[in-house]
């Protein structure tokens, strides 16, 4: 599979139009703060951009942030801008060609953002331990769109689990499909190219990240792909596919189901460009200066990582009251479909 990924991003696309789906596209509204860090991007590396999410969790100040499949380096660029000149941000790919035009523009985003911070290395997702990387040294891991397109999921997310510090992050957009995607369609190489065929049924998913040690992953977006390619909406049948922002925190003590300790939460509104509010996910949505109750594991997702100085907590784990409402299983996507979205990308 990796010459065939290899092929596809390294020769087959040489811009994002010429994408067959909207999968590998983000089709989503870049939110009005990081527009101005998007425009200082070069044309090039933007044209080239093949991702399907937003992976820019806040407050990334200072922070060491890994990009895994960071192909022309629009993300990396990106958050080079948001870890600032006392972070760095090392960007991470398997295909030549992506690279070389990572690196060509390297020197034009030092000269305009004013400081150097982001390193570029050649090498497989899944052999993060042969490039040079130390365990436990990053706050935050990123990908967008490439996990779906690895034949080895659980040796990725392990080495993952091993690169990121204690509280740190992982933090990705990827394609996820409603069941288990039947062998016709994983193995036809334009499917897996378009980042389809390689992806995970959901609950696959959820059951692969508790494996590897990230017990309780959070979805923060998604969005029902249409896929309206006529040949290729023919060889899916039936498949619904979609792609998804998940957050999963390296913390040893997350349980497996929320569990309810009467704690809370309140939020400061001192974290930049997250005044109003801070989300964690799709169902913490929590408003500044409102008391916000919460479970164990999110008490921990804030107590425990780079969030805690940022939230007023409330409460402790010496009293349990049973499970925390609310916290159940079923489709946890929207099925509605966008119709703005159109037939390619953008
Ligand atoms: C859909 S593109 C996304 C690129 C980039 N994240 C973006 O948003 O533009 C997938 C990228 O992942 C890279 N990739 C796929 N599988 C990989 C693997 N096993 N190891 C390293 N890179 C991989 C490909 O070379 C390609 O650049």
């Amino acid at each position: 599979m990796h010459e065939i990924v290899q092929d596809y991003y390294g020769r087959q696309l040489q811009h994002t139009d010429d994408l067959k789906t909207n999968a590998c596209c983000d089709t989503n509204q870049i939110p009005a703060w990081l527009k101005p860090l998007l425009s200082r991007i070069h044309p090039e590396v933007l044209s080239r951009y093949y991702g399907c999410g937003l992976v820019c969790p806040p407050l990334l100040d200072g922070c060491r942030v890994l990009d895994l499949g960071c192909g022309s380096g629009r993300d990396v660029y990106l958050l080079s801008q948001l870890v600032g000149p006392t972070g760095e941000v090392v960007g991470v790919d398997m295909t030549h060609e992506q690279l070389t035009v990572a690196k060509k523009h390297q020197e034009h985003h030092s000269d305009t953002f004013g400081y150097s911070n982001v390193h570029f290395l050649q090498g497989y997702i899944e052999h993060l331990d042969e490039i040079g990387l130390e365990p436990d040294s990053f706050d935050v891991i990123v990908s967008n769109c490439v996990i779906n397109l690895s034949p080895d999921k659980d040796t990725v997310l392990s080495g993952i689990h091993r690169l990121l510090k204690d509280g740190g992050e992982f933090y990705f957009s990827d394609v996820y499909a409603d069941r288990r995607v039947p062998d016709a369609v994983r193995n036809d190489p334009v499917l897996y190219g378009e980042c389809l065929g390689g992806a995970l049924y959901w609950n696959d998913f959820m059951r692969l990240a508790h494996r590897q040690g990230f017990t309780d992953p959070r979805l923060v977006t998604d969005q029902s792909l249409l896929i309206t390619n006529s040949d290729l909406a023919s060889r899916i049948g039936s498949l619904r596919f979609f792609s998804a922002t998940y957050r999963l925190f390296k913390l040893k003590e997350l349980e497996i189901s929320c569990e309810d300790y009467g704690q809370a939460v309140m939020y400061c509104g001192n974290i930049p460009d997250h005044t109003d509010r801070f989300v964690l996910d799709k169902h913490h949505d929590i408003e500044t200066d409102r008391f916000f109750p919460v479970c164990g594991n999110t008490w921990r997702m804030l107590h425990d990582t780079r969030f805690a100085a940022h939230f007023k907590f409330i409460g402790d784990f010496s009293r349990h009251f049973g499970l925390f409402a609310g916290c159940g299983g079923g489709l946890p996507f929207d099925t509605v479909l966008d119709t703005k979205v159109t037939s390619t990308c953008c």
